[in-house]
């Protein structure tokens, strides 16, 4: 294999970009990605993380801050001297080129040999599946193969950092997971440092070592998948990645880092995450509630408001005194009814105070 990977760390330090006069599109923003790992940018529409790639890449300058790549300040590079290449939503194949010719394009601009870069070509193609569609247009293949295409063309460059906006966004369901599997998968293999930007939580749960969940221009919350979903900073994140129920709640005290807080009539110890006594917000996974037919038992009462049969689990709406509940139940053999009365009771796992 011809491919190397020359992967490099970027770091921003305290990095803002206004467009025109005020709007704010990145607002101080500090993180540092490691070489070799796999970084996703993610939150809603609006919130800058394509600002963040393109800046990455050299296509926007700051308006303050450095950036760092390797051992570089590429702050005041422009894109053409910085060594990052992007994977766009588009493609963005030159439909007269064949496939072939589409990922060496990169490398004959440059002076690299004629035969290396065939073989740099040839090997891009087959390390995304692609061998043998060398000669064909990109109006010959489906969606999946051009994007396919696209992320080839991107490594042959052995950039070292590799930037990706939404790859998927115009593929099936189906295929996003393919792809995103394959990505990540050469990704490891080659031990490259990719920036991914998407708005798709499931996706960025998939594939990351980190997640950097922005919103209005800020970092909301950094970590491992793990970390984003279990221990959320807020209910924006908790409900970004994943779902989650705000209750309001009351910490009634606090003993070693442990709160004790009341949810009705729900008593529960939960990491008080330098929460004080009062009230207080507690983010819920649907997943994490238990709903029991026992009447007899303890718990907080809830009310069936609303049962959905979606194969591999039930989805239930269940009215409470402390607001609307939603739920997911893996028992599909023997389902609540609607309007049914039943008692709830929460698992140790996936219940944390939250800050609104
Ligand atoms: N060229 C531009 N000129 C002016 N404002 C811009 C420009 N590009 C982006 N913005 C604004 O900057 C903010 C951040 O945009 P950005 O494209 O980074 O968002 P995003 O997180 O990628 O959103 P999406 O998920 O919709 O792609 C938005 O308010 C947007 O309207
Ligand atoms: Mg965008």
């Amino acid at each position: 294999m011809s491919i190397q990977s020359n992967a490099a760390s970027v770091v921003f330090d305290n990095v803002s970009k206004i467009y025109g006069t005020d709007i704010v599109a990145v607002d101080q923003v500090s993180f540092s990605i490691e070489a070799g790992t796999l970084v996703t940018l993610l939150g809603p529409s609006g919130c800058g993380k394509t600002t963040t790639l393109r800046m990455i890449a050299g296509l926007e300058m700051t308006n303050g801050g450095r950036i760092i790549i390797g051992d570089d300040d590429v702050t005041t590079l422009p894109a053409t001297d910085r060594d990052v290449s992007m994977v766009f939503q588009s493609y963005a194949l030159f439909p007269h080129m064949t496939v072939g010719e589409n990922v060496a394009y990169g490398l004959t601009v440059g002076n690299t040999d004629k035969d290396e870069v065939h073989s740099k070509a040839m090997d891009g193609l087959k390390l995304v599946g692609l061998d043998g569609y060398s000669e064909r247009l990109p109006s010959e293949l489906s969606g999946g193969q051009q994007q396919r295409v696209a992320v080839a063309r991107a490594l042959v460059l052995e950039p070292q950092v590799l930037l990706f906006d939404e790859p998927l966004s115009n593929l099936d369901a189906k295929l996003r997971r393919k792809v995103r599997e394959e990505i990540r998968d050469i990704q490891q293999n080659l031990g490259l440092t990719v920036v991914y930007v998407t708005h798709d939580q499931e996706e960025a749960l998939a594939i990351s070592d980190r997640i950097i969940v922005m919103k209005n221009a800020v970092i909301a919350q950094e970590g491992s998948p793990r970390d984003l979903y279990e221990a959320p900073v807020d209910y924006f994140v908790a409900d970004f990645i994943g779902n989650a129920n705000l209750l309001e709640t009351e910490i009634t005290s606090i003993t070693n880092g442990d709160a004790s807080v009341r949810i009705g009539s729900l008593e529960l110890m939960l990491p008080s995450r330098g929460m004080s006594a009062g009230v207080a917000h507690v983010a819920i996974r649907p997943e994490s509630v238990m709903l029991s037919r026992d009447m007899a038992s303890s718990g907080l009462d809830g009310l069936i408001a609303k049962a959905t049969y979606l194969g591999s689990h039930m989805e239930y709406t269940v009215t409470t005194q402390m607001g609307e509940l939603f739920v997911i139940d893996k028992d599909v053999i023997s389902p609540m009814a609607e309007k049914i009365s039943v008692k709830i009771n929460l698992s140790d796992r996936g219940v944390t105070l939250v800050s609104t």
